[in-house]
């Protein structure tokens, strides 16, 4: 199957209009109906365009039957909703995901040696733009207090004087690169601390028209830890992105911006509270209903305030 089977838009579409207009796409994961009826209902609501982001793990969680007939199930009449792999590790992964009908996917050799990230990028790029799906690729390695695998936190910044050569080698669609975000509830010491806009937009000069991606970028509302914490939870010391930082690196060049910890929160603290609230709830489909409102409600929240994208065709 091709992604145009199912309605899906072609994310690199997506992506260049968003670099020419000066905002980013936002990529939401998701990993059941609920929440993959949230991030849909947002991009419904604010009329924009939204990728929906899959990771391995996530796959194998829905299982890839059940994840491509809730995904066709899904209404996608104004073109503007697209499928990718988040962080697919093989070579293996990436062609099974273009084959499923995924608009994109992601090949994530940042933990690779540099050769060996091209070579793979490159395999990946040439299944890829045989059948019409776009890529992409990562340089450099999350930094960040979660970030186990690096011994020194300024190695893992992406190297701005190689990404030009890597675009080249690799034909790479878009670019994920590494400026101080991470993955988690645990990003930054204090909130107050700043992503390298230098090293972006050094980055940006260098490749001025290939999208750049930013992981690691929610931005951990904590009016949802307060929640999960008043409701029987125990978060401490989250702090994300601040979204006027988020504003700042739409700005320079950041085009797909990739949230999950901010809807997982949204969904958690929907489920203790109406859990805690009402202690003879049996049925799912109350704290569901109110974990997919919160998603929901979130993610447009994010739209208008972070990616600038509502509205945009
Ligand atoms: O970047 C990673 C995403 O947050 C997905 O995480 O593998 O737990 O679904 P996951
Ligand atoms: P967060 O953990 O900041 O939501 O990042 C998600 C992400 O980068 C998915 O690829
Ligand atoms: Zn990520």
């Amino acid at each position: 199957m091709h992604f145009t089977d199912f309605g899906l838009a072609d994310t690199k579409k997506l992506l260049k209009n968003a670099l020419r207009g000066g905002y980013a796409v936002p990529a939401f994961n998701f990993y059941n109906m609920e929440t993959l009826q949230a991030i849909v209902d947002a991009s419904n609501i604010t009329q924009s365009p939204i990728i929906l982001a899959v990771s391995e793990s996530a796959l194998a969680y829905m299982g890839e039957d059940i994840l491509m007939a809730i995904v066709d199930g899904i209404e996608k009449k104004r073109g503007q909703i697209a499928l990718h792999l988040d962080h697919g590790h093989s070579l293996e992964i990436c062609k099974h995901a273009i084959d499923l009908g995924f608009s994109s996917v992601m090949f994530d050799g940042s933990g690779l040696p540099l050769k060996e990230n091209i070579k793979i990028s490159k395999k990946v790029v040439e299944y890829a733009h045989k059948h019409n799906v776009s890529v992409e690729t990562e340089l450099g390695v999350l930094a960040g207090i979660e970030d186990k695998n690096t011994k020194s936190k300024n190695n893992s910044y992406t190297d701005p004087t190689i990404v030009k050569n890597f675009v080249k080698e690799t034909g790479t669609d878009f670019l994920a690169i590494a400026i101080g975000t991470s993955h988690g509830l645990y990003k930054r010491t204090k909130p107050t601390d700043k992503l390298r806009f230098d090293i972006l937009e050094q980055i940006a000069t260098e490749i001025p028209t290939t999208p750049l991606v930013l992981h690691g970028a929610s931005n951990i509302p904590q009016k949802f830890i307060k929640t999960i914490n008043k409701f029987g939870g125990n978060i401490k010391n989250a702090f994300g992105i601040a979204p006027a930082q988020l504003r700042h690196a739409i700005s320079l060049h950041i085009t797909k911006i990739n949230v999950d910890s901010d809807s997982r929160l949204a969904f958690t603290s929907a489920v203790r509270e109406t859990l805690a609230k009402d202690k003879n709830a049996f049925d799912p489909r109350t704290y569901l209903t109110k974990a997919r409102e919160y998603v929901t409600k979130n993610c447009v929240d994010e739209i208008q305030n972070i990616m600038g994208s509502g509205y945009k065709i």
